[in-house]
């Protein structure tokens, strides 16, 4: 028996239960008789829950557990104040190969490899040549569309799966398209570029295991400088390329997200900067709202708690749709 987290929850109080999860957090606790207990936090794709090693055998190693471990646990269901948190008989550690990683990690909803051609194809619509030879310098370089294709946009707001970044990348390219319609001031070109690559950083601020963690260098430079870097060096491969067209390439990257506050350097200051941050923020945002609502909802109607970032509960009552109907993938 491997229950998900989502599962544990459908069980009734003093059912034996047991699975694989990811330590999140551990810490060795005190009985009120001087006996060290451990408090743990487990999670996988599906959730997370406290559980309670409460009685351990005297002779048990309570020190070998680390965050990010992979562990067996059985025990009982049991709530506290509401909240589950069962009692564990067992805890054991498990190497790599004892478990099936893509129990913690999600995917996108929709085929990776179709998210793909669908990127491609956008790429083919590019007219300027020195935009679409930078997008293939990346686009048409194995190694990094691995990477890229791994990556997830986020580790807990919108997202955080593998394959996001391409999801979150296809959608705001697809928004920035609309607006570029009916707009036709806006050079085109140089806003679906900036939408393909404004988040290409990521590949270097996340790395994916069990768990989705930000990088060393993703926390001291962050994914808008590691992007624009990214794509500075790829142009000083490109004999000829337009000094201002990389400047005004450049700025969308670092404005995309829209405020200082939000982490960009600079303010949008030109038509293609405000639609691409204005893109940005709908996508993660209205992402966010689903993935929260499928998350606390599952197949029930109604209102989620308050949520930790949008501040807000969102109430939905209609079904979750990931068809493809209707849209080209
Ligand atoms: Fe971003
Ligand atoms: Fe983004």
């Amino acid at each position: 028996m491997d229950l998900l987290v989502k599962e544990l929850y459908e069980l009734p109080v003093g059912a034996p239960f047991s699975g694989t999860y990811v330590v999140e957090h551990v810490e060795i606790k005190k009985h009120r008789t001087g006996e060290p207990f451990l408090r743990l936090v487990l999670s996988d794709k599906s959730g997370s829950f406290t559980a309670l090693w409460w009685k351990p055998p005297a002779d048990a190693d309570l020190t070998q557990f680390q965050k990010g471990d992979v562990v067996f646990v059985s025990g009982r269901i049991e709530y506290f104040q509401g909240t589950l948190q069962p009692k564990l008989t067992e805890i054991k550690k498990l190497k790599e190969g004892d478990f099936k990683p893509d129990k913690f990690i999600c995917q996108s909803r929709y085929p990776i490899e179709e998210q793909f051609e669908e990127l491609l194809n956008k790429i083919e619509t590019i007219k300027n040549p020195y935009l679409k030879v930078l997008l293939e310098k990346f686009f048409y370089d194995d190694q990094f569309v691995e990477l890229f294709l791994r990556t997830p946009a986020g580790k807990t707001i919108h997202h955080a799966c593998i394959g996001g970044l391409l999801e979150h990348t296809l959608s705001v390219v697809e928004i920035c398209e609309t607006v570029a319609k009916r707009f036709k001031s806006i050079d085109r070109d140089l806003l679906i570029t900036a939408a393909i690559l404004h988040d290409i950083g990521k590949v270097r601020e996340y790395s994916v295991n069990v768990t989705i963690e930000r990088t060393d260098e993703g926390l001291l430079l962050g994914h808008l400088y590691m992007s624009c870097e990214m794509v500075a060096f790829k142009i000083s491969e490109i004999d000829n390329f337009p000094e201002d067209l990389k400047t005004k390439l450049l700025h969308c990257i670092l404005a995309h997200h829209g405020k200082y506050e939000h982490g960009s350097p600079k303010m949008p200051k030109t038509l293609e900067a405000v639609t691409l941050a204005y893109a940005d923020a709908l996508d993660s945002r209205v992402k966010g709202f689903e993935e929260f609502i499928e998350k606390q909802l599952g197949n029930q109607k109604g209102w989620t708690r308050r949520h930790f970032a949008f501040e807000v509960p969102i109430f939905f009552d209609g079904e979750i749709n990931y068809e493809e109907e209707g849209t080209n993938l």
